[in-house]
């Protein structure tokens, strides 16, 4: 208890200078938003970095030589075990980014990243990954279990994770889209969250799962890879996905 207190402590120090940087990503937003609805950047290849952003946003350029390697030249990943970023809310990837770069999430991979990034990449990474457009999860090659389907959606609503994370499990702010992630990877993080090797932002995920159990997690994973919201359901549009 008395340890856990501390940590919390500790956090809360770690909270408030991250809300500088969240406040500035806040500003960014919009802008970033509307330059890249505006059109197409041509120019991106010939473009130097500027402070400016007047041109191509450098980001994007940053992002495809060095994050699209894992993570997808449009933020889908298809590599095991490494998320999906398209449609994640900037708020959200910048505590991300924050706590691998603190060590206090930790991947090898991602946190060697991570460490290279100063506090002007976090916003400008995390302001350009909220400018991809998320992506439907690739059609199942299967159909979805219905048992296991009707279980995982029981366990949600029991769970209250639409809640938090939206009834389109789109999230929003500092609660992350879950909608189109993969299920390697939610599995991983869930189990994190219950097992206490992925630490959260905040107590949210660790005591959302402290009741569940690790099967039951699994099954979560396997509800929410294959959600398809409500309104937005593509009816029977299954394409040929891999
Ligand atoms: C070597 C592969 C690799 C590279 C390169 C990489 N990442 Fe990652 N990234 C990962 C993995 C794997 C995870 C998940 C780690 C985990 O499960 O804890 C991750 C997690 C993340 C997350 C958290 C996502 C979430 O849903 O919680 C963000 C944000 C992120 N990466 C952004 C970036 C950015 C921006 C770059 C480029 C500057 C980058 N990554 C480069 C592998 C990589
Ligand atoms: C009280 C609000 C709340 C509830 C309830 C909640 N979540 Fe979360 N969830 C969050 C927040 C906030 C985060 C960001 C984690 C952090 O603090 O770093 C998160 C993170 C996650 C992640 C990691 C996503 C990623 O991209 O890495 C998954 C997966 C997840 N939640 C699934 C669930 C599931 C499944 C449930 C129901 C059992 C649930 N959540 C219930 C607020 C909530």
């Amino acid at each position: 208890m008395q340890r856990r207190l501390r940590r919390l402590a500790g956090w809360a120090a770690a909270l408030a200078s991250t809300a500088l940087l969240i406040g500035a990503a806040g500003a960014q937003q919009k802008p970033a938003a509307a330059r890249a609805a505006s059109g197409p950047a041509p120019r991106a290849a010939a473009a130097a970095p500027a402070s400016k952003p007047a041109g191509p946003n450098p980001y994007a350029q940053r992002f495809a030589s060095v994050c699209a390697a894992c993570h997808g030249a449009n933020g889908r990943s298809d590599m095991p075990g490494t998320p999906v970023l398209a449609g994640q809310h900037a708020f959200y990837a910048i505590t991300q980014l924050f706590l691998f770069r603190e060590g206090r999430r930790d991947n090898p991979g991602m946190t060697a990243v991570a460490k290279t990034l100063t506090d002007d990449d976090l916003r400008g990474f995390s302001d350009f990954i909220e400018t991809l457009p998320s992506v439907p999860p690739p059609a199942p090659t299967t159909p979805p279990d219905p048992a296991r389907m009707s279980k995982g959606q029981a366990l949600a609503q029991q769970h209250k994770c639409l809640f938090c994370h939206g009834t389109d499990l789109a999230g929003g702010q500092q609660v992350p889209r879950l909608a189109g992630q993969r299920e390697d990877y939610l599995q991983a993080s869930l189990q994190g969250f219950k097992s206490g090797k992925r630490p959260g932002y905040t107590q949210a995920m660790t005591e959302a799962v402290s009741q569940i159990a690790p099967a039951d997690l699994d099954v979560l994973a396997y509800y929410v890879a294959r959600f398809v919201a409500p309104a937005a359901a593509p009816a029977g549009k299954a394409s040929a996905g891999k």
